[in-house]
């Protein structure tokens, strides 16, 4: 790769749920571009940092749980003392659990849901913001959903989680923008990973219909859009949503 297509060059980037799919691709793509990539996760991490470092990139391993606040306090400390900066966040790591209607939901699963997929981000912000505000400079990119667009049958925690991480975003980007950090967030739409084995075929053949381009995203395609909010194009955009979604939100 030449000095021109390392966008990420020197930069230090936290990326959760970089275990596996979308995280993963993008934490590739962060390395690709010259970052060094801490790999976040509870289950995967190390052997995503291994593969990335096997294809040429800088890549480190951390175990975490996002719902941990010492857990995110001591990889913050942790990447601060060995790096001295964190310029990149990408708040990834989620869930979705089968048979998640308002009715049917169980207090533990909506507490579960609602933990990792909004509260692990608010955390995950809360550890880097202070370095970033410190540096003037940052990026944090949020995953949402296109169920915070629109209301998906049988997705109810998830569509509340999802909905609390775009207006959390939107909020941070608000709040943090004088100080040069911009957040944003990326809703995917349907996406060929590992979070479809909690999706029947059934239900995931009910949203072809409804995604324009005809057929479903592979994890690069939304880690794009993802990488894209991280690197220096994104300077003037912050508080803002990119739907990665075949056109499904538009529909
Ligand atoms: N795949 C889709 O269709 C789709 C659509 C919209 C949004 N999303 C969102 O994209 C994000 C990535 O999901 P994916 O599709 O790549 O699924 P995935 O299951 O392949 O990856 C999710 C990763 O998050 C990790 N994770 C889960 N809980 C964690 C926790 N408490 N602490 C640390 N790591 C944890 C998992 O170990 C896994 O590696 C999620 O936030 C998901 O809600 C996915």
């Amino acid at each position: 790769m030449t000095a021109s297509s390392q966008p990420f060059a020197g930069k230090i980037a936290i990326v959760t749920g970089a275990g596996s799919g979308i995280g993963l691709a993008t934490a590739a793509g962060l390395a690709a571009g010259g970052a060094t990539v801490i790999c976040a996760d509870w289950q995967g991490a190390e052997e995503a940092a291994a593969s990335i470092r096997s294809s040429g990139g800088t890549a480190e391993a951390a175990g975490i749980d996002v719902r941990d606040p010492a857990a995110w306090s001591a990889l913050a400390a942790d990447v601060m003392a060995r790096h001295g900066r964190i310029d990149i966040l990408v708040n990834n790591a989620g869930i979705a659990v089968p048979g998640d209607t308002v009715i049917d939901v169980s207090e533990e699963v909506w507490d579960r849901i609602l933990d990792i997929n909004a509260k692990g981000v608010w955390l995950g912000m809360r550890a880097v913001l202070p370095a970033m505000v410190e540096q003037k400079s940052g990026k944090i990119c949020n995953v949402a959903s296109t169920a915070a667009h629109i209301g998906l049958r049988n997705a109810a925690a998830y569509c509340a989680s999802k909905g609390a991480v775009l207006a959390l975003t939107r909020q941070a980007g608000v709040q943090y923008a004088a100080d040069n950090v911009q957040i944003n967030s990326v809703s995917p739409g349907t996406t060929m990973t590992g979070i479809q084995k909690d999706i029947t075929d059934e239900q995931r053949a009910a949203f072809l219909p409804l995604t324009p381009i005809g057929r479903f995203a592979q994890s690069p395609e939304v880690a794009a859009a993802i990488l894209f909010l991280c690197s220096e194009g994104s300077s003037f955009i912050t508080g803002a949503d990119v739907s990665v979604d075949g056109g499904m939100v538009a529909l």
